[in-house]
């Protein structure tokens, strides 16, 4: 038997980037940082994010159906780590982590200075476990230059040179 622990251990060696989930909730912008975020289809366009069902984030993903990904650059941890926090209080956003945000005409919050924005359109939700994946068309994306923020062990890294 594995226990969650060990679990934890392997997934963490598989580096990834990461994200903080934007949804418009009452008018208030709502975040949740996310590594477990992946494409899934060109054709329609596709991605997929796992949440946890315990996460105020699932209930407005529900509720919402629209929402956003943004992909955050090397000078984005403190975002990160703000919107990983359990006890944030969300109008503390931009004072605490420097988080600024502009909305797309279908109301959804973008994140300033993101390395990339995907703007997502709920088509199934499918529960697995103790999370929810979330798969969702992606209607619009913005891609900006830059460096990613990236996690690795539990640790946030920065992305290192080129293999040649
Ligand atoms: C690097 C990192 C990646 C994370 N990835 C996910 C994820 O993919 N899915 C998830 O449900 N929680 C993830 N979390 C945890 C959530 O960010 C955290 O539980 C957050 O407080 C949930 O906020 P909410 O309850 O307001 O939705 C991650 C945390 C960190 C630090």
């Amino acid at each position: 038997m594995i226990d969650q622990e060990t679990f934890r251990r392997a997934m963490g060696c598989f580096a990834t980037g990461v994200t903080v989930i934007t949804v418009d909730y009452e008018g208030t912008v709502q975040g949740m940082t996310a590594n477990a975020f992946s494409s899934v289809s060109l054709d329609p366009l596709l991605v997929l994010v796992c949440v946890d069902q315990k996460a105020r984030t699932h209930a407005h993903l529900h509720a919402r159906k629209r929402f956003g990904i943004n992909v955050l650059s090397e000078q984005q941890r403190a975002i990160s780590e703000h919107y990983a926090q359990p006890d944030r209080d969300p109008s503390r956003a931009e004072q605490a982590a420097g988080a600024r945000f502009d909305r797309t005409p279908h109301g959804t919050p973008v994140l300033q200075g993101a390395l990339a924005y995907l703007e997502c359109r709920l088509q199934s939700a499918q529960d697995a476990g103790d999370h929810t994946i979330f798969i969702a068309e992606v209607e619009d994306v913005v891609v900006r230059s830059g460096k990613p923020l990236l996690y690795f062990q539990a640790e946030y890294r920065a992305i290192g040179s080129e293999l040649k």
